[in-house]
């Protein structure tokens, strides 16, 4: 399904993976797109990726108030309204009660969490002015369910679900619209993180990744064009009467008991 952004402006955080190709959605069907990473090489090949689309790539760390404040200032020096938000940073972190650091939990918590929180912040002002909008979170079926040693993780995306509820009903007021989606795996750099780290011995990338697609009944991980399509409806004006839910997009992963 195709929607028309044309003369929307949307900010949008990861430059790589659901958030990237996201932001190419949303500017092949008109929008113009800001888009945040604190990679500079995939920034770059992000920049390379938008080719002629108006995709603007900057560098910011979410983590971090003054970054995103200058990204926000950066837009608002360009246009005087915002009409999306999407917020797909995030990084994983593996560890249980016992074996998470303290430095893990702070940086889990401040780049996946925290980082919704300060793009939606400073970015307030731009999507008021404009009088109507839609912000996304990115959260992840662990924030419903996870697997064993992801205790920072799926703390984040639990608390995401969280925020999404309290922004969506303070955030009504002002004609904008919050939701989260939930995906069980997708096909992206993280999802190959992960595989390489859980990977049993002599196991290879490719190997984990289709056992990943196995535990999904539909039997196979998911694309970032299927995330994508997602996060279109949710910005579009044929969601407008959808706020403060989270959406699963997992092929059924959490429908299906283990036993
Ligand atoms: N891929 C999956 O299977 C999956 C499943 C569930 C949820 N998710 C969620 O989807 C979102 C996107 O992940 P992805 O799979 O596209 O992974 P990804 O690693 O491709 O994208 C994450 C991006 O965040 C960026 N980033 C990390 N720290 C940052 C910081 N401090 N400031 C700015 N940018 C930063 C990275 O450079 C990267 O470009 C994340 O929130 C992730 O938790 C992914």
């Amino acid at each position: 399904m195709a929607y028309d952004f044309t003369g929307k402006t949307a900010a949008v955080t990861g430059t790589s993976g659901i958030g990237l190709d996201a932001a190419l959605h949303l500017a092949r069907q008109g929008a113009r797109v800001f888009l945040a990473g604190i990679d500079a090489d995939l920034n770059e090949a992000a920049r390379k990726a938008a080719g002629d689309l108006a995709v603007s790539v900057h560098q910011v760390d979410v983590s971090d108030d003054g970054s995103v404040k200058a990204w926000f200032d950066a837009i608002a020096a360009v246009t005087p309204t915002l009409d999306i938000l999407v917020n797909a940073a995030a990084i994983q972190t593996y560890g249980t009660i016992e074996t998470t650091t303290p430095a893990d939990w702070d940086r889990s918590i401040a780049v996946n969490l925290r980082s919704c929180y300060l793009t939606a912040h400073h970015g307030y002002r731009l999507m008021k002015a404009a009088g109507s909008g839609a912000i996304v979170h990115v959260s992840s079926v662990q924030g419903h369910a996870n697997q064993d040693g992801v205790l920072a993780y799926a703390t984040t995306k639990g608390a995401i679900h969280a925020l999404t509820r309290a922004m969506a009903v303070d955030c009504a007021r002002d004609g904008i619209r919050v939701n989260s989606i939930s995906p069980g795996s997708i096909r992206t750099p993280l999802l190959e993180f992960s595989a390489r780290s859980l990977a049993s011995d002599g196991q290879s990338e490719e190997e984990m990744i289709a056992a990943f697609g196995r535990a999904h009944p539909i039997g196979r991980v998911g694309k970032v064009s299927e995330t994508s399509a997602l996060i279109a409806y949710l910005c579009s004006d044929a969601a407008g009467f959808t706020t403060g839910a989270d959406f699963l997009i997992d092929g059924g992963l959490s429908a299906r008991i283990g036993v």
